[in-house]
């Protein structure tokens, strides 16, 4: 039966990156035999330039009907000063998220060797690097009530969050890493602030808890802090990193630049039945934006992410991930991953470059 896709480009880079991601759904479909097909929709400024709402009521519909979701990134100064906060482009993600349950983010953190030398670090402590951050997207403090800025008695504004999670909500993200874990190297780190706040010494009580039902793997604890400090000093250390909301935000941008750029970080985002959104885990560049020099990349592997984790399709999904690596293995880089005597290319250069590779597996 054939799968319906919602492509939503949003804003900045958004549309410019998406549109070599549909590239390779071509391909998928024409030559592979892949049976998918798509429609695309508006969401953050996009949405709300059109209609006035970052998340149309019509795009949600889409989503809530269609497969699965591929997502470009939203958001930009246009919108920044809007005196509404609640149409904000970004609200618009944060929306589709929420309202389709989308609780499990998988951010695989994956250098490929080609691109040992674009890291920031050196080769030897990210070579072979392969971490997946695992991020609960639909609570803590991005959702938490009640929030707010509001006039105290002296004048002055104050303005506030609730950082809050339920047992339930911390289990059920918690399940996720250790399934994840036991298909990996079973080994899962927590991350929390436990030292200090509350809800995250419950989170690492619940932990605990469901680690219980995970003897085979390894679970272990780190404050948030000295865990951003190990995500460079020693990366490799890490493979299933479960984390909240916020701070996964935080670490997964992090990570991204062990892998050579925040261009190369796709991810995929879960309800409980492997129904998803793929996004790439940066946003819409809006320093780089309409210059056709964006990294397609993440994009592109956030494709190969959705025909594994919700069209049960690895065999296609790996042949995506073979052709990005021998795109890498031509020299073909765009400015983010360049280094010394590769060959540079544009945001659509990269993708038929990889839509050629891919014809050719
Ligand atoms: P950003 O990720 O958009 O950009 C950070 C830096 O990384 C910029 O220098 C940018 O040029 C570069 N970069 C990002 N993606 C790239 C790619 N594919 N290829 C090459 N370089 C790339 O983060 P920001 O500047 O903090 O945010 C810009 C806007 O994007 C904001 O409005 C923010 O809210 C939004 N945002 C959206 C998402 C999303 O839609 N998922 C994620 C993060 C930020
Ligand atoms: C991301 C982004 C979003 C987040 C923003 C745009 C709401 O930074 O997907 O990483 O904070 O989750
Ligand atoms: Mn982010």
């Amino acid at each position: 039966m054939s799968k319906k896709i919602l492509v939503l480009p949003g804003d900045g880079i958004g549309p410019e990156i998406t549109a070599e991601a549909v590239k390779v759904l071509e391909v998928c479909r024409d030559q592979f035999g892949l049976g998918v097909s798509w429609e695309e929709g508006l969401v953050g400024g996009a949405g709300y330039d059109a209609t006035g709402e970052p998340l149309p009521p019509e795009t949600l519909e889409k989503a809530k009907a269609a497969d699965a979701i591929l997502l470009g990134a939203v958001g930009g100064p246009k919108w920044d000063k809007l005196p509404d906060i609640s149409k904000r482009p970004e609200r618009g993600l944060l929306g589709i998220r929420k309202q389709l349950g989308l609780f499990g983010n998988l951010r695989p953190a994956i250098l490929y060797p080609q691109l040992a030398d674009a890291s920031s670090l050196k080769p030897e402590v990210v070579s072979g690097l392969d971490i997946m951050i695992v991020r609960e997207l639909t609570g803590g403090i991005y959702f938490g009530q009640p929030r707010g800025i509001r006039e105290l008695e002296n004048g002055e504004k104050e303005g506030f969050n609730t950082y809050v999670y339920s047992e339930s909500e911390i289990r059920r993200i918690g399940k996720v890493a250790f399934e994840l874990a036991r298909k990996r190297n079973k080994r899962v780190c927590s991350v929390d602030k436990a030292n200090v706040l509350e809800v995250t010494m419950l989170w690492r009580d619940v932990m605990e808890e469901v680690g219980r039902d995970y003897p085979d793997v390894e679970l272990s604890h780190m404050y948030v802090d000295n865990a951003a400090m190990q995500l460079v000093r020693a990366p490799k250390q890490f493979d299933v990193l479960v984390t909240g909301n916020m701070f996964g935000d935080i670490l997964s941008d992090e990570a991204a630049m062990l892998t050579g750029s925040i261009g190369m970080l796709p991810s995929a985002s879960l309800d409980a039945n492997a129904k998803g959104m793929y996004e790439p885990c940066h946003g819409s560049a809006p320093d780089i934006a309409g210059l056709g020099v964006a990294n397609p990349l993440a994009t592109i592997l956030s494709v190969s992410m959705m025909l594994r984790y919700s069209f049960g399709e690895g065999e296609v999904a790996g042949k995506i991930e073979q052709a990005v690596s021998d795109v890498l293995d031509q020299g073909l880089r765009t400015a983010d991953i360049l280094s010394a005597g590769m060959t540079k290319v544009g945001t659509a250069q990269m993708g038929d470059a990889v839509v050629k590779a891919l014809k050719a597996l």
